[in-house]
């Protein structure tokens, strides 16, 4: 709950372990991670390649179950859930673009941004949506093509825009701006920011890149599995400062021999 009112925090993650075995050996892939994001909060999660960034969107979005502890999401516990039920909370609730962006071939670029409202009848109240999205997207002249004929920014707008046409309650994105060029990222990242500050969206988003970082709220960085820090982005006035902060603090955690 957040401290002034009764409103459910969007996300509350409490003492996570996720654990893979791969072979004999058994790796954590995240170790006691806890985490709260508040309405409207725009948080960037940062961290070296196998620190863990991916596994946290995917258990926060319900996709991989923990080991140990818990996921809140508005308030729900996704562990108390039937699949049934975890399966239509997820597509009501939650909106996510993963590294893989899961378009289905057959359909248009439109009809794969509607399949979750189409899935759930809410197709024709969604119609208002859409079409902020593909404008704000710059799809509004690819609507009817199919994935193969767009290009990989553009299928990675439109898995954005699916993300967003069921007005979830929080939206977890890894790498969105991957494949785009900087303008597109940077028009991204606008809309990104503009969706938590003039429509109290939530968005969590995993990022390598300080310039997509310096248009969230809050910074996390992930190493090893844990939250190294987490610290407000507005403390550093550009993306270069921000940058080599982070390159501060992911250096002094290295073990010693790594970092010479
Ligand atoms: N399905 C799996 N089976 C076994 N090990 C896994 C699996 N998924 C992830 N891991 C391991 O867990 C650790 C964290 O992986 P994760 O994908 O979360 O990293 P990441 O921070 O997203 O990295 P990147 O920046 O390269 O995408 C890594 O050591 C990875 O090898
Ligand atoms: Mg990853």
């Amino acid at each position: 709950m957040n401290a002034t009112t009764d409103t459910p925090l969007p996300l509350r993650i409490e003492h996570l372990i996720k654990r893979f075995k791969q072979g004999a050996a058994t790796i954590e892939a995240l170790s006691e991670v806890s985490l709260e994001v508040t309405p409207g909060e725009f948080v960037a999660v940062m961290g070296a390649s196998g620190s863990g960034k991916s596994t946290l969107l995917h258990v926060a979005a319900g996709l991989t179950a923990p080991d140990e502890g818990s996921v809140f999401v508005d308030g729900e516990d996704l562990a108390a859930m039937s699949d049934r039920r975890l399966t239509v909370f997820r597509r009501r609730r939650i909106g996510v673009m993963f590294q893989a962006f899961n378009l289905i071939p057959s359909l248009t670029a439109e009809q794969n941004i509607m399949l979750p409202v189409r899935t759930d009848g809410r197709g024709a109240e969604s119609r208002e949506r859409l079409e902020m999205l593909l404008d704000r997207l710059r799809l509004a002249g690819r609507r009817t093509h199919r994935p193969d004929a767009l290009s990989g920014g553009e299928q990675q707008r439109v898995a954005f825009a699916r993300a967003l046409i069921a007005d979830p309650a929080i939206v977890l994105a890894d790498e969105p701006t991957g494949s785009l060029d900087s303008v597109t990222g940077q028009e991204l990242c606008r809309l990104l920011q503009d969706l938590c500050r003039e429509q109290h969206r939530t968005i969590v988003v995993v990022t390598h890149e300080p310039a997509v970082a310096t248009w969230a709220d809050r910074i996390v960085v992930l190493a090893d599995g844990r939250v190294l820090t987490d610290f407000r982005s507005a403390e550093f006035g550009d993306a270069q400062s921000l940058a080599a902060h982070y390159h501060d603090i992911v250096q002094a955690a290295l073990p010693v021999e790594a970092s010479r």
